[in-house]
């Protein structure tokens, strides 16, 4: 069996993970192979009945430029006027070039309903956490965005029947200075029952 990381270097990265946003991002470039890196890791979260539901739409180089404007034509379409915001627009339509890699993160449901969705999800939600160390372990940052256009989404992302985006995943090098992480207290959501 390989070599495992020793429990600190472990809790080292866990806890050292952190959403990095698009403002903080360098144009330093990511190689393929860590963007493979990360997706490999990914495909080892755990999951019921072996449906394996995660996908993975990864938008570069120049289907950047075209997410941004897809995002941006959609919200300038889709949003009513009394909620619509310039600043939401700059966002939407910039941050994708901002970052050096778009993930899509995707989830195929089981054709057959085999297991209860919430349990795909919960296994996409696990693969993105093992992209996300690892990208941590690389010094990318990134973030899991999840803004209410990702429902319109579909065309741009080719979409199968059954598969649904969960968000963007925005990855990039970065500039952001080490901040103090924040948590409440594990000891508040944990009971302990022993007998
Ligand atoms: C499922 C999910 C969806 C998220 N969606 C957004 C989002 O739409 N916009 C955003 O700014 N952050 C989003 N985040 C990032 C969270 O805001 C961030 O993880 C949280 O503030 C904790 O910070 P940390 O990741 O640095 O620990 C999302 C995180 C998760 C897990």
């Amino acid at each position: 069996m390989s070599e495992l990381p020793s429990p600190e270097k472990v809790n080292a990265l866990l806890r050292s993970r952190s959403s990095i946003f698009p403002a903080m991002y360098t144009d330093e470039p990511i190689s393929d192979e860590i963007i493979q890196d990360l997706l490999e890791n990914a495909n080892w979260a755990p999951n019921h009945k072996k449906t394996e539901p995660w996908r993975f739409k990864v938008i570069r180089g120049a289907a950047r430029q075209r997410l941004a404007d897809f995002l941006g034509s959609t919200y300038q379409r889709v949003t009513p006027q009394e909620s619509f915001s310039e600043q939401k627009l700059k966002k939407l339509s910039t941050n994708p070039i901002k970052a050096d890699t778009v993930i899509a993160i995707c989830m195929q449901r089981d054709p057959a309903e085999s297991l209860p969705e919430w349990e795909e999800l919960a296994a996409t939600a696990m693969a993105v956490q093992n992209l996300w160390l690892t990208a941590t372990a690389y010094s990318l940052g990134g973030y899991w965005s999840s803004p209410g256009l990702i429902a319109h989404l579909g065309p741009f992302l080719n979409l199968a029947e059954g598969e649904r985006c969960l968000g963007l995943f925005y990855l990039a090098h970065h500039r952001a200075p080490e901040i103090p992480r924040e948590r409440g207290d594990i000891a508040a959501k944990v009971e302990w029952m022993t007998e």
